[in-house]
């Protein structure tokens, strides 16, 4: 079926376009319905049980792929590399699901997962999908504030991790940052388990378990079968404060959501060889670098390094060609990092790309120049596609497993089936082709999408479900065209993407409003040639606060790397007069962010001076900061 007609069938008929594409999951009892509403909430597959670790490896053992490779291993910052065929990756989870089990693990308790790119990273996720336990990644490029907020909410049993990260040459030691964290929070986990690594040694003061001490000689563990709508993960991403927002995500409907993405959308078929550039703490991460490709039986390459630097802008050329990768999704900005470093693609021509069928880019837009460059110097389709951590898989693309759509410069695509994707002016009337408005999705939701957000059901409704009635609001800004492809233009609320990373600049506004000098401020996302996008403060000092400038930028910008962390990119904060604020005195931060990023935002009549906009422009100016106004 064609990508129309599937889509219309799954527009009309939710309830057996979903029960058939149920199909592809090995459920342990097959759901006898798709769709149900739970206060008034879509849920899917309720009926059904499976395990997700089951469907990942020990399906796959069953039926004749235990000797193909299920995890590749490539670490170049380590020197090392290690491959897991489905069998062993099946044992080594569950044996790590047997310690986790005996370290008091029981289905839907929490374990906290702070780890860099390490197949344990992984392994430590399956185990706790299959035991029915409750997974949480963070980041490890977020500091320890960030981690403990994270235990606090997860209230974690247990906590993984490592001695270090290696980012490029530097070797980044987690005990202090772990420990750091867990003197900071009010629900310690009872036991943390740490993965010694060569490069940094196990010092701490901590009371902990070595990985092997918690597992080696663990009793392996059956799967154990969950209702569907159990809970298999949550994962923290930006909201527009500083509390971020715990994404829950089933067992069930997420399965099938990411089964039938992989056919549809990256047009893959199981054997194939799948590698997402991103890491295990973001969404990407959990649906195509762990689940997705596992479940479908494909090859999955787990990479610890910038693709673009370890050891040079070749790297990524080189995983494909020596694992004879067939898909490959990054983020948009890992190319245009790649194109600094190497514009006519010298280091690229070194190895043999034949393998490679399409190139996915998602996470910040897709800027033309990067998607011509792409398109000149590959022979296989550049695919953009746009999703969010909360839809869990692609709401938009070109599907490459239904169709040879035409790929269309500033549009991610079209709706993918299941996702039926709408723009809407602000009174909630549909807005005509081309028009601008706030992009939605028109409910029922399909499986796969987050469930609430963790133990904070109120937050869920007000943040995605309540802002348009019989819509989920994605916050982000676009329009339709006359084809039907969605123009994603950009975030309507504090969030940014910095290199494809997810960051709230509410929060970083917290951090330096916390600045005893700081009256107020404003953190805004400016362009940047490489990131897309990076947080760019502005300050008002308080009357008689005695700090230059210069000293008010550095210790903002430390006090930023230490609460959120160097993720948040926070490297410059200018001391400006005022601020721009309507006349009953709230900061115009939208106003300043389009004047700064497009420069075409209308200064609007409610704000209290036009002059400060001036101001502003001439501080940045000074600072080599595009045009505003
Ligand atoms: N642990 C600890 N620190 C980390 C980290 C981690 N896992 N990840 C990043 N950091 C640090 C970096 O070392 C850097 O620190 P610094 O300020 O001391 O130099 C800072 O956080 C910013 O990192 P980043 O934004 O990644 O910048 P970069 O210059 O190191 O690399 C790119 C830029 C474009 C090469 C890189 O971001 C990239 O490859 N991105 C594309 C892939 C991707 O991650 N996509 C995500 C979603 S698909
Ligand atoms: P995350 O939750 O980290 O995946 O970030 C989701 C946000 O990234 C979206 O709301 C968009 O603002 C942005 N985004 C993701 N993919 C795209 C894309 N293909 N084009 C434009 N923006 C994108």
């Amino acid at each position: 079926m064609s990508w129309r007609q599937t889509w219309t069938r799954a527009s009309e008929d939710p309830e057996g376009y979903w029960l058939e594409q149920a199909k592809r999951v090995p459920w342990t009892r097959a759901p006898s319905k798709a769709l149900t509403h739970v206060d008034g909430v879509e849920r899917w597959f309720a009926d059904g049980h499976l395990n997700t670790a089951e469907a990942c490896l020990d399906h796959h053992v069953d039926h004749g792929r235990g000797d193909q490779d299920a995890l590749i291993w490539d670490s170049p910052v380590s020197g090392q590399s290690r491959r897991y065929t489905y069998r062993e990756l099946r044992d080594e989870v569950a044996r790590v699901a047997g310690g986790l089990r005996a370290l008091g693990v029981e289905q839907g308790d929490r374990v906290i997962i702070y780890m860099p790119m390490v197949p344990e990273a992984a392994i430590a996720m399956l185990a706790c999908a299959r035991i029915g336990a409750v997974h949480s990644v963070v980041f490890g490029g977020f500091a320890p504030n960030e981690l403990a907020v994270r235990i606090d909410d997860a209230r974690p049993k247990v906590l993984l991790t490592a001695t270090c990260g290696i980012e490029i040459q530097r070797v980044i030691p987690y005990l202090p940052l772990v420990e750091a964290a867990i003197a900071q929070s009010d629900h310690p986990p009872v036991h943390t388990v740490v993965l010694p690594r060569e490069q940094a040694p196990l010092q701490t003061s901590m009371e902990v378990l070595t990985w092997a001490q918690a597992f080696a000689d663990a009793d392996p563990v059956d799967p154990v079968p969950v209702p569907a709508t159990h809970p298999l993960y949550v994962l923290y991403t930006s909201g527009t404060t500083g509390r971020p927002k715990g994404v829950v995500r089933d067992h069930g409907g997420h399965a099938v959501a990411l089964m039938t993405s992989l056919e549809q959308v990256y047009g893959v078929q199981p054997g194939d060889v799948y590698w997402a550039g991103s890491d295990v703490g973001w969404v990407v991460g959990h649906s195509y670098i762990v689940y997705g490709p596992l479940m479908y039986g494909c090859t999955t390459i787990m990479y610890e390094g910038k693709p673009v630097r370890t050891p040079d802008a070749g790297a990524l050329w080189r995983v494909i060609d020596q694992y004879q990768v067939n898909v490959f999704f990054t983020a948009p900005t890992a190319f245009r990092a790649v194109r600094k470093e190497d514009p006519d693609a010298a280091l690229m021509r070194r190895y043999d790309q034949s393998s490679l069928r399409a190139l996915f880019l998602a996470g910040e837009r897709l800027d033309p120049s990067t998607l011509e460059w792409l398109e000149g110097l590959v022979d296989v389709p550049v695919v953009d596609h746009w999703w969010q951590t909360e839809t869990g898989w692609p709401i938009v693309g070109r599907p490459l497993g239904l169709d040879d759509l035409p790929g269309k410069a500033g549009s991610a695509g079209v709706p993918i089936p299941g996702w039926d994707v709408r723009v809407l002016r602000p009174d909630a009337s549909e807005a005509d082709p081309g028009e601008q408005g706030a992009v939605v999705i028109k409910r029922p939701l399909p499986p796969g999408m987050l469930q609430t957000l963790w133990e904070d059901e109120s937050r869920f409704r007000a943040s995605y479900l309540d802002p348009w009635p019989g819509f989920y609001h994605t916050s982000d800004g676009g329009y339709l065209d006359e084809d039907g492809y969605v123009h994603i233009l950009g975030r309507t609320d504090d969030v940014i993407n910095v290199a494809g990373h997810r960051l709230s600049t509410g929060e970083m506004e917290e951090v330096v409003a916390a600045n005893a000098a700081v009256a107020e401020c404003a953190v805004i996302g400016i362009h940047d040639d490489l990131k897309g996008q990076i947080p760019f403060g502005l300050v008002v000092l308080k009357d008689g606060a005695d700090i230059s400038a210069e000293a008010l930028e550095q210790e903002l910008v430390q006090a930023v790397r230490a609460q959120i962390g160097p993720i948040a990119c926070f490297r410059q904060a200018v001391v400006v007069q005022r601020l721009p604020k309507t006349r009953s005195g709230k900061i115009l931060r939208r106003t300043l962010r389009e004047q700064v990023d497009t420069g075409k935002a209308k200064v609007p009549a409610t704000i209290d001076d036009p002059a400060i906009l001036d101001e502003i422009k001439a501080v940045l100016q000074g600072r080599g900061i595009g045009a505003l106004g």
